[in-house]
């Protein structure tokens, strides 16, 4: 089964979220397994809202890397969970560029989340100056290992790899199938060489950057390739439910 990711980021008060999920969910055919990352202040509101059904789970954006205590205006993980999370993204390009969140801190909040049961969606990708240069493989070799460093390898069945070219992101602009299916294949590469060809096969991987209605069900195809992270995309609900319920 596909996995589609809905990042809403900074989008949707709680108010306007109910409207959109009872839209969402009265329209979702039960294709693929669907994570919506939903504001902090959503969790709670879309953990009530999809609750029994099994093939929609609810994630957060983002994850304090400390446990606990004097860190004013940051979430744990295990506020994160009481929420009603069981998955958070971890270094999105938005996050690293506005955020200066680095491959420590990034790797930091991956072992919190971890310890604390919730699933990662790891954020990798180069920019544009770094594809025209060829960077693409050591971009992400460092950036893959970076995040991972420390990890053992039973710990990567709770790892999801979002590929998402900077680039790509919100730009209208995504890389050839064909270049997808490179870099799929180049990072499970990667992941092969850190841990085992077991791993690097298994290994979730999913593609996002300005994946819209049209070209959601070809990308998802991909080889190397096991599903998508949609943001822009996902705030209208006939849209995503449309993306949701083609990409098999
Ligand atoms: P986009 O964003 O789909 O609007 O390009 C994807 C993302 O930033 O995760």
């Amino acid at each position: 089964m596909k996995k589609i990711i809905a990042n809403f980021k900074m989008n949707k008060t709680a108010t306007e979220m109910k409207q959109y999920l009872i839209k969402l969910i009265s329209k979702f055919e039960d294709k693929c397994e669907a994570v919506l990352c939903v504001p902090y202040t959503c969790l709670s509101l879309a953990k009530f809202i999809v609750d029994g059904h099994d093939n929609i789970k609810v994630g957060a954006q983002n994850i304090s890397e400390e446990e606990e205590g004097k860190c004013t205006g940051e979430i744990s993980a295990r506020m994160l969970k009481d929420s009603g999370a069981s998955c958070v993204i971890v270094g999105h390009s938005e996050r690293r560029a506005k955020f200066k969140e680095n491959g420590k801190i990034i790797n930091k909040k991956i072992k919190v989340a971890l310890k604390n049961g919730l699933e990662v969606i790891l954020c990798v990708g180069e920019t544009l100056a770094e594809r025209n240069t060829l960077k693409v493989a050591d971009t992400l070799r460092e950036q893959i290992s970076e995040a991972l460093k420390g990890l053992y390898e039973n710990e990567l069945e709770n790892i999801t790899i979002a590929y998402e070219p900077i680039w790509a992101i919100g730009s209208g602009k995504t890389p050839l199938v064909k270049d997808i299916e490179i870099v799929g294949k180049i990072i499970r590469k990667i992941v092969t060489e850190d841990y085992s060809a077991k791993a690097g096969e298994e290994i979730k991987v999913v593609y996002g950057g300005s994946v819209n209605t049209k070209n959601a069900a070809t990308i998802c195809r991909c080889k190397y390739i096991d599903g998508l992270l949609v943001g822009g995309a996902c705030l209208d609900a006939d849209g995503f439910a449309q993306i949701l319920n083609t990409s098999i």
